[in-house]
């Protein structure tokens, strides 16, 4: 009985190492075969709900999704053409984007065109053959996968006919999410730290995790035979879902003076609360990603003024504010530009509060080429439970109308700059504006 036990505990201890020594990360490129991982329409056959909710997630679509594919193969293989340090960071791309193809070594994988197995993106079986994230220090795509029969979860005990399953305190852990959710690239530079704003925020104290938010538990079956439980759905809803972004940020408004001369400046304040995301808004994708505060008054004609936001004066705030200026010069580093002026910064009215943290290249300039970031800029982003206020002293316009003036405040979100979207030709989807919020206000003008 001792004896058995005693030999448990090795085998579970020799297993466990060798499981920590599979490679992971860039030493997991080309050790693995494609037939090694079950596709995802095998699992659809019992776990359907599971499977039609992973499908219209962007987890599906990380490798077919037409901006990765032009910022992949327009950008970055060219890129890593021209200047081969970046061979490396580039061909990462797909640790995370087309995880198969590169740990098939598979690389560039076959454009989605051509229909072959890099579009399967974040597929199930990659997900469900991971046990574990290298040192429990999740950056730069370093799960530990172990594909086969075993089908890793967070449940101990379960039964299935078509593949044995196996509980995994890692399906618990927010590092799972973060391996590839966070990213350092070639500059060491952190240019993607969603699981490291977790950590950093108040949910971690909580022990509110990703999967609480994007990976809800409801009641209901996994999969056809199986028993009523909690179930995870598989829907992942970010950025792309204006389902999900409406309402994270609450707002609230309000004037000083409820009643102004006419030659008066009115002074009004909004606070922007962070009440839904357990990271940064923006988060992820950072480079890429906008919102931005537009306001606007109207008098009692029906003239309307829009309103600039009061400068506080911190370091770096200029990108904080919408202006005309220029930027993203490094495309000529990947295009083989020659005398490249730029493209415009924001594309939203001069004068708005943005809320971003810009990334600049080797010459200072503003770029979305996260792989060529060599610095980042202030990070005026709103943390998780953060509130930030922005004010707008605002000297009435001598013909301003006397009586009720209403002012409303917008919250806009772009997942990709609108000039940068034109520029690239990406379609129109990317750079859609969604009202995140809306405020207003109202006070009155006298003579
Ligand atoms: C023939 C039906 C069938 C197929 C095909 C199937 N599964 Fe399952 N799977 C089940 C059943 C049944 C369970 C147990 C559900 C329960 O009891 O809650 C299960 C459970 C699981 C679990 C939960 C494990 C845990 O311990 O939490 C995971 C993960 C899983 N399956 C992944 C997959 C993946 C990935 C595929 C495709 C490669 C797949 N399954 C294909 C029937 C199937
Ligand atoms: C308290 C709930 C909550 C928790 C916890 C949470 N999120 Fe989110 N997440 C949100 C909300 C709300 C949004 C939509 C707003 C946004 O895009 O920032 C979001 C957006 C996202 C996005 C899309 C961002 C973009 O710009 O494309 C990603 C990716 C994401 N979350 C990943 C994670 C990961 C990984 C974790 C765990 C480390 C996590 N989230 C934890 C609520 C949460
Ligand atoms: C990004 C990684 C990821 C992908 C992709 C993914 N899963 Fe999961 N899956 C998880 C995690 C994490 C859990 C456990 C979540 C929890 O318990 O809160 C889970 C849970 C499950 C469960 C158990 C559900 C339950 O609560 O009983 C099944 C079954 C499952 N997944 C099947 C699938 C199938 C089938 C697909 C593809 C259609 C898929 N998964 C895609 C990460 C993933
Ligand atoms: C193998 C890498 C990988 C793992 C592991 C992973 N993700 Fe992702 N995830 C991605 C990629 C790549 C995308 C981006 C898809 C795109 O927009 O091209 C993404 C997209 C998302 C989105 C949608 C963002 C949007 O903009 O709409 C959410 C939410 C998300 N992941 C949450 C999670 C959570 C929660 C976990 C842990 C259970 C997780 N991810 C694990 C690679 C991964
Ligand atoms: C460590 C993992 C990882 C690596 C490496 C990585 N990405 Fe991503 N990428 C992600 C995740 C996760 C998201 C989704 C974040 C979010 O929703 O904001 C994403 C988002 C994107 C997006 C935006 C998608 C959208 O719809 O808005 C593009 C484009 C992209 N990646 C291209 C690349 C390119 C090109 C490379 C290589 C130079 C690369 N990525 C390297 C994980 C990674």
């Amino acid at each position: 009985m001792y004896k058995k036990l005693l030999f448990i505990l090795l085998l579970s201890f020799t297993f466990g190492q060798e499981k920590e020594a599979l490679p992971a990360g860039e030493h997991a490129k080309n050790t693995k075969k494609y037939s090694q991982y079950e596709k995802p329409e095998v699992c659809q056959s019992c776990h359907t709900d599971i499977y039609q909710q992973w499908k219209r997630a962007m987890m599906s679509q990380s490798f077919t999704h037409h901006w990765d594919e032009i910022e992949y193969f327009d950008l970055a293989v060219p890129h890593a053409k021209n200047d081969p340090n970046f061979k490396e960071a580039v061909d990462g791309c797909n640790g995370c984007h087309a995880p198969l193809s590169y740990l098939a070594g598979d690389l560039p994988p076959p454009r989605p065109e051509e229909g072959s197995r890099a579009n399967e993106g974040v597929s199930c079986d990659l997900c469900h053959s991971i046990v574990g994230v290298k040192n429990n220090d999740p950056v730069n795509f370093n799960y530990i996968s172990s594909p086969g029969r075993i089908k890793y979860g967070a449940k101990p005990g379960l039964e299935s006919p078509h593949h044995v399953t196996e509980y995994n305190p890692i399906y618990e852990k927010t590092e799972l999410c973060g391996s590839c959710h966070n990213e350092r690239n070639p500059f060491g530079v952190w240019v993607k730290s969603t699981q490291k704003e977790w950590e950093e925020g108040p949910y971690s104290q909580e022990s509110v995790k990703c999967f609480d938010c994007h990976m809800p538990g409801a009641i209901g079956r996994s999969a056809s035979m199986a028993k009523i439980d909690t179930v995870a759905q598989h829907v992942f809803l970010g950025a792309h879902k204006p389902a999900k972004l409406r309402g994270a940020i609450e707002l609230s408004m309000h004037c000083r003076e409820s009643e102004i001369p006419y030659d008066g400046t009115a002074l009004i304040q909004i606070e922007l609360f962070n009440a839904k995301a357990g990271h940064k808004i923006p988060t992820g994708s950072v480079e890429d990603r906008i919102l931005w505060l537009h306001v606007e008054a109207r008098d009692s004609k029906g003239n309307t003024y829009h309103l600039k936001v009061d400068e506080k004066g911190f370091e770096g705030e200029k990108y904080t504010i919408a202006s005309d200026e220029l930027a993203y010069q490094d495309f000529s580093d990947a295009l083989g530009l020659e005398d490249f002026e730029g493209v415009a910064r924001d594309g939203v009215p001069v004068g708005d509060r943005i809320f971003r943290m810009p990334y600049f290249d080797q010459n200072g300039n503003m770029t979305i080429m996260q792989w060529n970031t060599r610095e980042l800029g202030v990070d005026y982003r709103i943390g998780p439970r953060e509130t930030k206020i922005e004010t707008y002293s605002w000297p009435m316009p001598r013909d301003i109308a006397f009586g009720e003036v209403e002012v409303t405040a917008t919250l806009n979100y772009q997942k990709l700059v609108k000039p940068v979207a034109e520029y690239l030709d990406v379609p129109e989807e990317e750079s859609e504006i969604t009202v995140m919020n809306k405020v207003s206000t109202e006070f009155e003008v006298y003579e």
